[in-house]
């Protein structure tokens, strides 16, 4: 990390925090039989870090991934920024372009440089001339601290190099809000902390986040809110501090003793 500029912004102005950014109302999904959105009520103000919890197959990536759409619903409303999510065409188009996404598994396009890949979709979504995207290219990855990487290949790099370019990738869009997968947990240990510092930066700057993480002290740190989900529901919702400390539920009881003991 030490090329990293830490004083330097990641999210350009912040937004007035406190207004919902993200809602989804009464959200319900099936994959077949299966029933893996049960009658979701979440909302994310601009500016709030929630950190999404919760045992595999609760339902947590497909939360994710219906938020940009990756995933149709079959009942309820989801609102970005008070618009309801479009079908398709255009329209959905610029919706994704708002909402970032980054994955466990890096997803950068493995035949372009490292600096292709944060410029491809500013030129081609959002029709910034080359010099112009190349720029603000240079400049986020200068922060997250890979810019002497931008003409490599991205098999060239690590993994935790390759993710604070997915990082820096998804911002080259000036998405409203940051979904995050699990994005360490496909990471060595030793890189773990250099893409979690990333996002703590980006929490710090006012960025509207939704993490789907096990790391439970940069939920302590920067989370506004842990949801607890278990079976397709939320079934808590809370402060770190009263989550960790005084959890509600059995099935959250049961969760944290599982995973704070080792
Ligand atoms: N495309 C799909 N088709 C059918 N079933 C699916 C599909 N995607 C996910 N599922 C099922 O939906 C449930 C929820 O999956 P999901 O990936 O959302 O869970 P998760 O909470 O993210 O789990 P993990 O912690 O393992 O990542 C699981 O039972 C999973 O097998
Ligand atoms: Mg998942």
């Amino acid at each position: 990390m030490n090329e990293r500029n830490i004083s330097r912004p990641l999210v350009p102005g912040t937004e007035e925090s406190g207004q919902p950014l993200v809602e989804l109302t009464h959200v319900e999904k099936h994959f077949g039989d299966l029933h893996v959105l049960k009658d979701i009520n979440l909302t994310v103000g601009k500016g709030e870090v929630l950190v999404i919890v919760g045992p595999s197959g609760s339902g947590k990536s497909t939360m994710c991934r219906t938020i940009n759409r990756l995933e149709t619903i079959d009942s309820g409303v989801i609102r970005i920024d008070g618009q309801p999510l479009p079908e398709e065409g255009k329209e959905l188009a610029n919706l994704r372009a708002e909402v970032g996404m980054v994955f466990q598994s890096f997803n950068l396009f493995a035949n372009k440089t490292i600096l292709d890949n944060v410029t491809l979709a500013p030129i081609k979504v959002r029709h910034m001339d080359k010099k112009a995207a190349e720029d603000m290219a240079m400049d986020l990855l200068d922060r997250v601290g890979v810019a002497s990487q931008a003409s490599k290949m991205p098999s060239q790099l690590s993994g935790g190099q390759q993710q604070r370019v997915a990082i820096a990738r998804a911002l080259a869009m000036k998405p409203k809000v940051m979904l995050f997968d699990e994005p360490t947990s496909a990471l060595d240990p030793e890189m773990v902390n250099e893409v979690l510092d990333v996002m703590v930066q980006l929490a710090r700057e006012g960025m509207t986040m939704l993490c789907v993480t096990h790391e439970m002290g940069f939920a302590r740190k920067v989370a506004d809110k842990v949801v607890f989900m278990a079976d397709g529901q939320i079934l808590e919702q809370a402060s770190p501090e009263e989550f960790f400390e005084h959890p509600q539920t059995d099935r959250a009881k049961d969760f944290l003793s599982k995973i704070l003991t080792h």
